[in-house]
């Protein structure tokens, strides 16, 4: 007999309440949102609230707050945004000796309470802390992935898709790399219905484009003082429903690479195929010369936030 799918939701902060409303709405299963004693009451309040919700809109949905890991337990999936936003001025890397101590706790409760979960990490900095939930539920590597790539690449897609004058959902772009100021947008993936943009947007304006990209997040801090968070839930809600429904969606996500593009033991932003069994392959794509130095440099910052990591 067919079951309802159960999604945990760790913080029901900002990201947090998008997931839960997104999640509701796609119907994806009951819903627990999660947080710290101090914010129980607002993760019950957004819970009520959204269940509300669902009789207006409707959507037939449970959706519990709480801060006791038991009513996590048996989840399908974890999504997990626990921490400190960026405030402005803060880099990513500003937010890891904070965010590091949550995640081991959060991943140890994981371990024991949601042993087989498609766990997916929001997080920041983004690369270091999936690479930690990994390191401590000792899940394999399908089942632990970092929601970075969606998001980048649908920032890259929207400037490109204003620059042409074209819908955005004809636009389809590839960023791969960390999910810092280091990302890689590979403009020779992207297309507009399938013509490389490079033949419709002139050089100086994709490379404005690019760096716009890069800096996606950090502008949005700027407006708002906080970090994005509806694009930022959407991308990962497309990332659980490939999972829940193996839907075998080709998507730009932070995987645990083991050789893959020359690169081991670290977390980054590469195409992979999500579907029923989770990161079920990390699709490997030729990139030019140019390209190939930009993910290397990326790939050697994110190994020295690893690095930074394992001293803290
Ligand atoms: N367990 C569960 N929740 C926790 C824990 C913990 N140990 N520690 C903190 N939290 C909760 C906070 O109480 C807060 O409600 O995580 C929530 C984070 O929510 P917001 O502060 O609103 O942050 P949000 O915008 O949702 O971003 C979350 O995602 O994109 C990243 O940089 C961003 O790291 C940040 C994360």
């Amino acid at each position: 007999m067919a079951r309802r799918h159960k999604i945990a939701l760790i913080g029901a902060g900002n990201i947090g309440g998008e997931l839960a409303a997104m999640a509701a709405r796609h119907e994806l299963g009951d819903v627990v949102l999660f947080d710290i004693p101090e914010k129980e009451s607002l993760a019950k309040g957004k819970a009520l609230d959204l269940e509300q919700m669902g009789s207006v809109l409707p959507y037939d949905a449970h959706i519990t707050g709480t801060a006791n890991w038991d009513d996590c337990a048996g989840a399908d999936v974890v999504i997990v945004t626990a921490g400190v936003p960026r405030k402005p001025g803060m880099s990513r890397d500003d937010l890891l000796g904070i965010n590091l101590k949550i995640i081991r706790n959060v991943a140890d409760q994981v371990r024991s309470k949601c042993p087989n979960a498609f766990v997916i990490v929001i997080s920041n900095p983004l690369d270091a802390m999936v690479y930690e939930m990994k390191k401590v539920t000792q899940f394999p590597r399908e089942r632990v992935v970092g929601m970075a790539g969606v998001l980048d690449a649908a920032r890259f897609q929207l400037f490109l898709a204003r620059e042409l004058g074209a819908s955005v959902k004809d636009v389809r772009a590839m960023v791969l790399g960390g999910h810092g100021d280091t990302m890689v947008p590979v403009t020779s993936y992207c297309t507009c219905n399938g013509i490389p943009v490079r033949q419709l947007i002139a050089a100086d304006k994709l490379n404005a484009i690019v760096e716009r990209t890069r800096q996606g997040g950090g502008e949005i801090v700027k407006l708002m003082g906080t970090s994005a968070y509806y694009a930022p839930a959407a991308a990962a809600i497309t990332m659980a429903e490939a999972y829940l429904h193996d839907d075998k969606r080709l998507l730009p996500a932070a995987a645990y690479l083991d050789g893959e593009y020359g690169f081991s033991d670290l977390y980054m932003g590469v195409p992979v195929i999500i579907g029923g069994k989770g990161v079920e392959r990390i699709v490997t794509i030729e990139l030019s010369a140019e390209e190939r130095a930009n993910l290397e440099k990326s790939a050697a910052a994110v190994k020295e936030l690893l690095d930074a990591s394992k001293k803290l």
